[in-house]
């Protein structure tokens, strides 16, 4: 089935201000395993246009923090938090936590990162999966212990593998394909819980 861009959670996200419907992802999956707190810090990697962070950045409220990075530009203006143009592939985030004076360890990292799409469900899906392990590397070295990890993966075997090693470092992990996802993606969400101790970079 194709994309369709003007669905139900595209017309909502433009009724309720939010910058994409990607936001209700975020939401159910929050709703449902309880990810972010009020206070928390959070890091999203693929954060543009900003649907993820201006959720993220209203449940940790204003003693909380989220650092958004992506590709391209994000736009919003929330008050506690800061947008960054990048590449995960290049970045120095040691060096980027200083610019920015932000405290770490954070308590979630939530990935939304995803490649562009060429069809190739094989090509797709190795390019998501590299995501991936971009994105659990950093969660590795800056989440904190029993932190939160989110992350959008492509189906695959690779997608299996992934949730394996997701198991081995922390306490509880989950697959979600939230109900806005639209059909004729091949997206689904890992949710894990509890990132256990003596993990690192
Ligand atoms: C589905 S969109 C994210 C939507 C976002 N969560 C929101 O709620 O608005 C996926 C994003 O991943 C970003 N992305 C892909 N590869 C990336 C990389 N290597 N570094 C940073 N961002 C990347 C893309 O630029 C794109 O904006």
């Amino acid at each position: 089935m194709p994309y369709k861009p003007n669905d139900h959670y595209a017309r909502k996200a433009k009724n309720e201000n939010f910058v994409a419907r990607s936001i209700y992802k975020l939401e159910e999956i929050d709703q449902r395993y309880r990810v972010i707190n009020s206070n928390d810090y959070v890091l999203d990697l693929g954060a543009s246009p900003g649907s993820w962070m201006q959720y993220a950045s209203k449940k940790v409220g204003e003693k909380g923090k989220v650092l958004g990075i992506d590709l391209k530009p994000i736009s919003l203006n929330l008050p506690n938090a800061i947008c960054v143009q990048g590449d995960m592939n290049e970045l120095n985030l040691d060096e980027l936590f200083s610019k920015y004076k932000i405290e770490k360890p954070f308590d979630v990292v939530i990935s939304d990162m995803a490649p562009n799409t060429t069809g190739n469900k094989f090509v797709d899906q190795c390019r998501s999966y590299d995501l991936c392990v971009i994105a659990l590397s950093s969660a590795k070295k800056f989440l904190k212990s029993n932190g939160n990890f989110v992350c959008k993966i492509f189906e695959g075997e690779d997608a299996m593998s992934f949730r394996d090693e997701l198991k081995s470092l922390f306490n509880e992990v989950n697959i979600l394909r939230p109900k806005s996802v639209q059909s004729s993606s091949k997206e689904m969400f890992m949710i894990a819980k509890g990132k256990k101790t003596g993990i690192g970079g």
